[in-house]
């Protein structure tokens, strides 16, 4: 294990038994809305990276939504994210068009800075259902079990199976993979309605009794949700964050849950989501004070 993996470890076990201090979500003051989600995603690794030095991240459904305006696609922002501490990408998408954009964008990274003491990288894209590709590659073995690692789960609707996100649970019990798990708000009554192929919601949701959440208050809706991940996949915190339509809109389209046993994450994700939608990137250095901050309030608590 390298240094940085252990100064993460100890950081990690200094604060495995304070209580975690949860920032709200309800009623944010900045909200982020569905152009901004991708920069979202990345500025919250950003921040963590700085933190732990490296990481793996995964992308269930990584192709680009909108093909015309990268600039909202979540791999790409992930990847070309300053400074590139990342060291393991697993890339999936059915749609062999998708799989060629992916693999066009990786292939157009530039190579490791060496004099900045960039890490050597691997990338890999895979082709297909990313539901049993993603079990496939825990039971492998292949993300690192030493270095904190990262699910975006970024599905449509109903595509992300609840066995999926079970597996990516219970692959590690020590630091257990974050996940970033977007639940369909907008438009899930009529998907939930609409379904004829009961197969899909049952795996989706992980039970037949999934014509429940049919009507229920949106934000009640993601708490069963955040319970759920809770209760039955073990996370410490899950939080679900609202993902607007639009600018100033009030309709969420997506709830973003975040779900991590690291106590510092909430907070880095609070920050995170403050920032997404600003147009000035910030940098490692705006940042370093802050971390400090964060340091000193768990202190405080313990
Ligand atoms: C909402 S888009 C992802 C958006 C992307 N995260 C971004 O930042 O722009 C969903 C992607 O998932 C892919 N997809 C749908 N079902 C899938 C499955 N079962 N396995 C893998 N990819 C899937 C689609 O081809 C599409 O590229």
């Amino acid at each position: 294990m390298g240094e940085q993996e252990q100064q993460y470890l100890a950081l990690f076990e200094q604060f495995q038994t304070s209580e975690i201090l949860e920032p709200k979500v309800r009623n944010p003051t900045l909200p982020v809305w569905t152009e901004n989600k991708a920069r979202l995603v990345e500025r919250y690794l950003f921040l963590f990276v700085l933190v732990t030095h490296s990481g793996t991240y995964i992308d269930g459904f990584a192709g680009p939504q909108e093909p015309d305006q990268e600039g909202m696609w979540s791999a790409k922002l992930v990847l070309e994210s300053r400074p590139r501490w990342l060291q393991r990408f697993f890339l999936f998408d059915k749609d062999p068009v998708q799989v060629a954009r992916l693999q066009t964008m990786v292939d157009s990274q530039p190579p490791r800075d060496k004099v900045k003491n960039e890490p050597k990288r691997e990338t890999s894209v895979f082709s297909g259902d990313s539901n049993p590709g993603i079990r496939a590659l825990l039971e492998r073995g292949e993300v690192n079990r030493n270095q904190p690692a990262f699910a975006l789960l970024d599905q449509r609707t109903f595509q992300c199976e609840w066995a999926t996100l079970q597996a990516l649970a219970a692959y590690n019990t020590k630091l257990k993979i974050e996940l970033f798990y977007f639940l369909p708000n907008g438009w899930l009554d009529r998907s939930l309605a609409a379904q004829k192929s009961e197969p899909v919601p049952t795996a989706w949701w992980g039970r037949e009794d999934w014509k429940s959440l049919q009507g229920v208050k949106h934000f009640d809706r993601a708490q069963i949700f955040v319970k759920r991940i809770k209760e039955e996949l073990g996370y410490r915190s899950v939080k679900a964050w609202p993902i607007y339509d639009k600018k100033g809109g009030s309709n969420v389209m997506y709830y973003m849950i975040h779900a991590t046993d690291h106590p510092v994450a909430p907070h880095l994700m609070a920050r995170a989501y403050g920032k997404a939608v600003s147009p000035v990137i910030e940098s490692a250095e705006q940042v370093a004070f802050e971390f400090l901050e964060i340091g000193h309030l768990l202190e405080e608590k313990q």
